[in-house]
């Protein structure tokens, strides 16, 4: 089990080492001392090449709402791939997906698809501007929306560089982001209603939009509260600023998306992950007055969006299968599953005994190694001890056989059983245990 230096793992990262910077292609799924490799998955379950069997927590982050190779998204695969997979004309299958997701949200009166989230925030932002003619946008400190490098700022920003808590600096995230971006996004303290809407009224005239992610994984998945919420509303309202919503990962928390649970309807909405079944995807989606920056008017639309790989047949299918057994009734067993979860793992840490804490909702969780009171997201920013906890627990989880992520996070699918829960909070007990007897807590 992992790491181990000799498995066939170990090797592979070394190979990998030579041709792929890091070893890999996603910094996100990073893992030390070596990566694990997948020779398949099942429901609830991968098995790497070394024959280990992980229960897996992660689901892609997030992205599979039915596990690993669902069968009715397998069979629309195995369907459509003979048929082709990619083409420079439109399918019929796009129109019955796109007719699918608008029926079920009602501020989604028009989409448009792509291939990732980021994508999906990168056009939503794009749009907001095409839109409103302003340049700039807005979005929480720490908040996590892909990788177009206006969304990326301020991703993960620390103590060190993120200023006063009245004004949150626009830091980079990666080297070399051209000032003009950094200058372009203004940053706001999640749930702090007073300074945020302070800020934004500063700009008010050159916002185009305030992008939003309502169970932002990197603020700790704490709940926006209603008045943080009700200020984005009311901004949008008095400054023609659009409100974008990031649902690349709320979109599974309810059968209209979070939006819908909410009671907001944003301008325009990132979709990604859930709706494309496991296979590549992101979406805009929105109103039909904003959403007509897309079409053609005189020589070229407002706001022109190619993509080869656009709406392909392979991913829509998926998606479609995907999305015809997230029923309403899916949805509410999954979520009560999701709050089982939450509960047997905050009884796991009072059996432990030891500072913890988890928060989360409908089928999301995190777990956090410390009781501190956290409502923004500089109390959720983790102290080195409470890093090293952190990735303690996370890899002790992994020698008990469950995967959720190198951060706390993790998320439920509706092939999630009873018996898989009370694992994760069994394995959760064991692991703490240990990292109390190896003297992680000792500080506390
Ligand atoms: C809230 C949010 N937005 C955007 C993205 C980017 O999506 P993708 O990884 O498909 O580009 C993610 C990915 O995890 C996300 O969590």
């Amino acid at each position: 089990m992992f790491p181990d230096p000799k498995s066939r793992s170990a090797k592979l990262t070394q190979r990998a080492m030579q041709v792929l910077p890091d070893g890999g292609s996603r910094s996100t799924i990073r893992m030390t001392p070596h990566a694990i490799y997948v020779k398949e998955g099942h429901g609830g379950r991968v098995t790497d090449v070394d024959g280990n069997t992980l229960l897996d927590f992660n689901n892609n982050f997030t992205s599979l709402i039915h596990g690993h190779a669902h069968p009715r998204v397998v069979e629309a695969i195995q369907k459509q791939a003979p048929l082709g997979t990619a083409f420079s004309f439109a399918t019929e299958a796009e129109i019955e997906l796109a007719e699918m997701l608008t029926a079920r949200v009602e501020g989604f009166d028009m989409i448009r698809f792509c291939n990732s989230g980021s994508e999906a925030v990168m056009n939503a932002i794009k749009a907001a501007r095409a839109f409103t003619g302003r340049p700039r946008i807005a979005k929480c400190e720490g908040a996590y929306h892909g990788s177009y490098d206006f969304a990326e700022v301020s991703l993960g920003s620390g103590p060190d560089h993120w200023g006063d808590e009245t004004r949150p600096e626009s830091v980079p995230y990666s080297h070399g982001t051209p000032g003009g971006v950094l200058s372009d996004v203004i940053v706001i303290p999640f749930n702090d209603v007073a300074r945020a809407e302070a800020i934004l009224d500063a700009h008010a005239d050159e916002l185009a939009g305030v992008v939003f992610d309502p169970v932002s994984t990197q603020i700790g998945l704490l709940p926006p509260s209603p008045e943080f919420l009700d200020m984005l509303v009311r901004f949008r309202e008095r400054s023609g600023a659009l409100l974008i919503f990031d649902e690349v990962i709320a979109f599974r928390q309810g059968h209209g998306g979070s939006q819908t649970l909410l009671g907001v309807t944003p301008d325009l909405t990132a979709l990604g992950k859930i709706i494309g079944g496991g296979l590549p995807v992101g979406a805009v989606a929105g109103s039909r007055e904003v959403m007509s920056v897309f079409e053609v008017s005189g020589a070229k639309a407002r706001l022109p969006h190619g993509g080869t790989f656009n709406a392909n047949p392979l991913t829509i299918v998926a998606g479609r299968a995907a999305m015809t057994d997230w029923t309403p009734e899916a949805v509410d067993n999954l979520n009560a599953k999701g709050e089982q979860c939450r509960e047997a793992l905050r009884e796991a840490i009072r059996i432990a005994n030891v500072p913890g804490q988890v928060t989360g909702s409908g089928s999301l969780f995190r777990i956090h190694v410390h009781g501190r009171q956290m409502t923004t997201y500089r109390d959720t920013y983790p102290t080195a001890a409470e890093a090293e906890r952190t990735h303690a627990l996370a890899h002790g989880l992994i020698g008990e056989g469950v995967f959720t992520s190198t951060y706390g996070l993790g998320c439920l699918s509706t092939s999630t059983s009873d018996a898989d829960v009370a694992r994760l909070a069994d394995a959760t007990v064991t692991v703490y245990r240990a990292m109390r007897e190896k003297g992680l807590y000792d500080a506390d």
